[in-house]
């Protein structure tokens, strides 16, 4: 039987409305613009660990994202792994403003990609491949360097934005 053929399509309500359940991190993917020498980035919520050997992580992009056309121009990204506190940074580059950095501190690293200070953790990267994902594309990338600070990660569950909370042991 081809299920595609009986099967009614999904919905975006319902699609939504069953994934508000996963929570995710939240990750800030951020370039220097080649063509303007200015940093550039959006925040992703699809960010994963993917290989540790190669080390390759992944991501997906909305086709309609106005940023992904001037990070992928640029030769490395980095991630910016976001903590609990940075919502504003959140805001910011999930945000349409013309200069989303105007607010966030940041420093460049050896790479020349933007590190948003306060961070749990950065990853400097390179595109490996960029594969269909439907209204997205799905970015596959390679590690090129990483590092880690303490710090309580930022997580986004049901629309909300907040931080991790270790339940008891039964
Ligand atoms: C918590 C959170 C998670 C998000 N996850 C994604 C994602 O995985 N992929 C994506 O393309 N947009 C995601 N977005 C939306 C983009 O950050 C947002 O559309 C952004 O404005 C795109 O900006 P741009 O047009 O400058 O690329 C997310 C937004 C938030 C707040």
């Amino acid at each position: 039987m081809n299920l595609a053929a009986v099967t009614p399509a999904i919905q975006p309500d319902q699609y939504r409305a069953v994934m508000r359940h996963f929570p995710t991190g939240v990750a800030a993917i951020c370039a220097t613009d080649p063509a303007s020498g200015r940093p550039c980035g959006l925040i992703v919520g699809t960010f994963q660990a993917l290989s540790l050997n190669p080390a390759l992580v992944t991501f997906s992009i909305a086709r309609t994202s106005t940023s992904w056309p001037k990070i992928r121009s640029s030769a490395s990204f980095s991630v910016n792994l976001l903590a609990d506190g940075q919502q504003p940074v959140c805001k910011a580059l999930a945000g349409k403003s013309e200069d989303k950095f105007a607010a966030i501190e940041w420093n460049q690293s050896a790479y020349g990609t933007p590190h948003i200070a306060g961070s749990v953790g950065w990853i400097d990267c390179t595109i490996q491949q960029e594969l269909d994902g439907g209204d997205h594309v799905l970015v596959i990338a390679r590690v090129l360097e990483m590092v880690a600070d303490d710090g309580d990660p930022l997580v986004f569950h049901g629309g909300r934005l907040g931080g991790f909370r270790e339940s008891a042991a039964a």
